[in-house]
């Protein structure tokens, strides 16, 4: 893979984007925002709360702010699509309105977990009916104000956190959240970049409600979840020198480069900056061998939404890659363990799923293996993985069930394409 290239806005940044600006008091503009069917979810989500929106043109989005209290009613239930990160943030904000509200979702998100968010919430005084099973539909009543508390958090989960402290914005007191380890930040340094107080110490952090968010500017980093697709194509392409421009590397996100550049990948960070209180960076990577290693459980959290492509990686490595203390990964839009262990196993890479992780033995892609079409069980991440491992496979390789790419990586086809990945979309 070569040449120059941006991948799109970050998801999660652009999901609280929306909700932030919507909250504050004023006009926010905001630049790089991900036109991805996920994030436009949120978008239209907040127009049907009244929120005036205009955009996005170009990434270009203004939203003219309603305040803490502004919110109206929408006029029917608010569709999240594919989107666990609008459901659960947005449980948290919408627990503290007058108003009721429902929050339904595709088929992949009606089946994942949202009790982790309702239990705590309901902790607070919120009043959410989920299905049985803790799934959505999600009915959020009114419940006649929310009350602060302090809250240790069972699974390291920026939702569940972002959900809380959504929540605490509403709420009397103060709302504490403490992870097990660290998680994505982004929505700490957003209240912040709004003039919203929050106060960390250690692994806690705190926000106290009834405050005011003050619109602002907001200019959103490439997504390293997407620049994560092209880390690894060009790490195992032969020949690759690939420059990715503006990607966002908060700390709390570098896991994939940590865990590449463990592997032997040659990664390059070039002209470290700011761009709207997170830290962005040109990322120059070059092919290398890849070796095999156990994946450090304190990276797990940081690179949780990329080991679908590091399992790319991990097959075209020398030697053998272990994955333990990462379940999460079988409750994301697919059970990506289960899911990308099958689709290896079907290009003959040896794969071993565990319930926490997988084995993976580094092995020559397409070589052996029963072939046939991969089924990327409509998850974004994973068609996208498995159109990376092509760059090394002994044969085409074939990917059913991709309109979701869309969610995240709008484009990602052409871009792809225009860095030297023979790829074609059927059906599009
Ligand atoms: C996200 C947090 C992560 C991640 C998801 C986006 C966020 O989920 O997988 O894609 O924006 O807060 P968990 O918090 O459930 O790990």
């Amino acid at each position: 893979m070569n040449g120059r290239l941006r991948v799109p806005g970050d998801k999660s940044i652009s999901h609280r984007s929306i909700m932030f600006a919507a909250l504050a008091e004023g006009e926010t503009t905001i630049s790089g925002f991900l036109e991805g069917a996920d994030a436009l979810a949120t978008l239209a989500a907040f127009r049907r709360m009244g929120v005036e929106i205009s955009g996005p043109e170009a990434g270009r989005v203004r939203v003219r702010g309603v305040g803490l209290r502004g919110l109206g009613a929408p006029d029917g239930a608010l569709d999240m699509g594919n989107s666990g990160t609008s459901m659960r943030l947005l449980a948290g904000l919408l627990a503290g309105q007058s108003f009721e509200t429902t929050l339904v979702g595709d088929a992949s998100l009606t089946r994942r977990p949202m009790r982790r968010v309702s239990e705590p919430l309901s902790l607070m005084g919120a009043r959410i009916h989920a299905s049985a099973e803790g799934t959505a539909p999600l009915r959020i009543e009114p419940c006649g104000g929310l009350r602060g508390i302090d809250y240790g958090m069972p699974v390291a989960s920026a939702q569940v956190k972002s959900s809380l402290l959504l929540a605490g914005l509403f709420a009397e007191g103060e709302t504490c959240v403490s992870e097990p380890a660290p998680t994505r930040d982004h929505t700490e340094r957003m209240l912040t970049a709004f003039g919203y107080s929050v106060r960390r110490h250690a692994n806690r952090v705190c926000v106290t409600g009834g405050g005011r968010l003050s619109a602002c500017q907001l200019n959103i980093p490439a997504d390293i979840s997407s620049a994560a697709f092209f880390l690894v194509g060009a790490s195992i392409a032969p020949g690759s020198d690939l420059l990715l421009e503006g990607v966002g590397i908060n700390p709390t996100r570098v896991g994939v480069i940590n865990i590449l550049r463990a592997m032997g990948a040659d990664i390059e960070l070039i002209d470290r900056r700011l761009a709207g209180g997170e830290p962005v960076a040109d990322l120059r990577v070059r092919h290398a061998q890849l070796r095999g290693i156990e994946i450090p459980h304190d990276q797990v959290p940081l690179a949780i939404d990329e080991f679908p492509a590091l399992f790319i990686a991990a097959a075209c490595a020398e030697g053998e890659t272990l994955l333990t203390g990462a379940e999460e990964l079988r409750v994301k839009e697919s059970d990506r363990i289960q899911v990308m262990a099958d689709g290896l196993a079907q290009l003959g890479i040896e794969a071993e799923p565990l319930a926490d992780g997988i084995r993976i033995r580094g092995g020559q892609i397409g070589a052996a293996g029963p072939g046939g079409p991969i089924d990327s069980h409509g998850d974004h991440r994973i068609a996208m993985s498995f159109a990376i491992a092509a760059l090394r496979s002994q044969r085409p390789i074939e990917i059913r069930d991709c309109a979701n790419v869309n969610t995240s990586f709008p484009g990602f086809a052409m871009l792809a394409a225009e860095a030297g990945l023979g790829i074609e979309e059927r059906g599009a």
